[in-house]
């Protein structure tokens, strides 16, 4: 899968991408991962790439043409163009792995108080936000996407099941509590049937868990038509 992303803040995207998993995905040619520094794309001898909002308002708007410049450059047919901003559809596990079987997706990071709509218009498939909240920019927001949908991609886990028996998986619940050893620590022990070694039982006592985890965290998960039986 190849990744462009068009960011005022090319460092913000890369540290991340280069380390642990996201930057293994790159060694081993599973992620071509392509960063683009939008202010080379900038208006005149400063660079220009902001402007203030037509009709007035806060804070500074891209202006359209170093966008429209970048896109230009990175567009292929077979690319799918994502705006990454908090007012966007939200951002969750489905469409973490529908986007995984895109070839190519374009990520534009917002920033100050947005983009000019004609970009939008002219380029986006999908505008995304990460969540109800804030940030100072899209960059990081790009980051959780790539890290979630990247993930996904056959070979980039060590262990291929890893990315299917987890919280927001099939099963639509979170996951249950894990222990690893030793059995007893500082007088708190590992439940029993962990270690009996029964595994019906064993699968048995993590749906229970996993449902009670979801019932105190998360009951919006168990609350809609289609969700998992408690
Ligand atoms: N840019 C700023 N806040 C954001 C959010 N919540 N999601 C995506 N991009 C953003």
């Amino acid at each position: 899968m190849q990744i462009d992303v068009i960011t005022l803040f090319p460092e913000i995207v890369s540290a991340p991408m280069r380390t642990s998993m996201m930057g293994r995905a790159q060694d081993k040619k599973l992620l071509d991962l392509r960063v683009h520094d939008l202010r080379e794309f900038g208006l005149g001898r400063h660079l220009q790439v902001d402007d203030t909002p037509c009709g007035g308002g806060q804070g500074m708007v891209l202006r359209p043409e170093p966008v429209f410049a970048a896109m230009e450059k990175v567009h292929a047919p077979d690319s799918r163009v994502l705006l990454m901003t908090p007012q966007g559809r939200r951002f969750d596990q489905p469409c973490a792995r529908r986007l995984g079987g895109e070839s190519h997706l374009i990520i534009l990071c917002g920033h100050y108080e947005g983009v000019d709509h004609r970009v939008i218009e002219h380029w986006v498939d999908e505008e995304i936000s990460i969540g109800d909240y804030v940030l100072t920019n899209g960059a990081i927001a790009a980051v959780v996407v790539m890290d979630a949908i990247v993930r996904l991609i056959p070979g980039v886990l060590g262990d291929e099941n890893s990315a299917i028996d987890e919280s927001f998986g099939p099963s639509g619940i979170l996951e249950a509590p894990q222990y690893t050893k030793p059995a007893e620590f500082r007088g708190m022990r590992v439940p029993d049937i962990l270690l009996g070694g029964h595994h019906g039982r064993i699968n048995a006592w993590k749906h229970e868990r996993a449902l009670e985890r979801t019932r105190q965290n998360r009951p919006d998960l168990l609350a809609g038509p289609g969700s998992p039986k408690p």
